[in-house]
């Protein structure tokens, strides 16, 4: 039996990450878990009009988006709960920059992508920023047979239904791959 949810989003889990942006000269770091995948080199952040962030987009034209391990998941979700208005998140972590020079990227972050902003989407409470990925950084120790290994990474998931973290599981099957057994023929 179906149980209807009403409109109750379910497009879950997502990878949390921390957009990085140069907000008043200095880096601040906010938690994200509404972003889009938009084709294959751009993507889509969903970013409340009130947040401190936005401006720093706005005014430089860029940002990161860093992928924390399952080890940063208290200072992941810190980011999440304060502002950069009341306090300097840009001391957390380490901060590299690269060639967008107003990107600000967390080194303890084995995933770093800078991006472009392209466009700004204007919804009533939020600002969707599209961005273009620049460059995408990655740590060695991530990587297995020169792949992005995520099992490495251990990425945050995030769950909005039970507001929680979880972490990735196991691989089911290969891609563009389990389903040849189906074909006919
Ligand atoms: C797990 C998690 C996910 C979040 N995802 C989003 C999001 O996708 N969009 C958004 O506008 N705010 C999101 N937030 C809220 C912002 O991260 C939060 O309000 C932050 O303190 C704003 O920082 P700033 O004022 O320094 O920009 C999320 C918070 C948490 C804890």
């Amino acid at each position: 039996m179906k149980v209807e949810l009403g409109n109750t989003f379910c497009l879950y889990p997502m990878p949390t990450v921390l957009v990085g942006a140069t907000v008043n000269g200095k880096a601040n770091y906010i938690t994200i878990a509404h972003l889009g995948v938009l084709g294959m080199s751009s993507l889509a952040i969903s970013m409340a009009k009130a947040h401190y962030t936005n401006a720093g987009i706005r005014e430089h034209r860029c940002f990161s988006v860093n992928i924390p391990s399952a080890e940063l998941v208290a200072k992941t979700d810190y980011c999440g709960l304060v502002s950069g208005r009341e306090v300097d998140k840009g001391i957390l972590f380490e901060t590299f920059y690269g060639s967008l020079q107003r990107a600000p990227m967390i080194t303890e972050c084995p995933i770093n992508m800078e991006c472009r902003l392209n466009e700004i989407i204007d919804f009533p409470r939020h600002d969707i920023f599209i961005g273009e990925v620049a460059a995408t950084y990655c740590d060695e120790a991530v990587m297995t047979d020169g792949v992005v290994d995520f099992a490495k990474v251990r990425p945050i998931l995030f769950v909005m239904n039970d507001k929680s973290y979880w972490k990735l599981g196991e691989r089911l099957a290969k891609a563009w791959d389990v389903g040849k057994a189906l074909k006919k023929g």
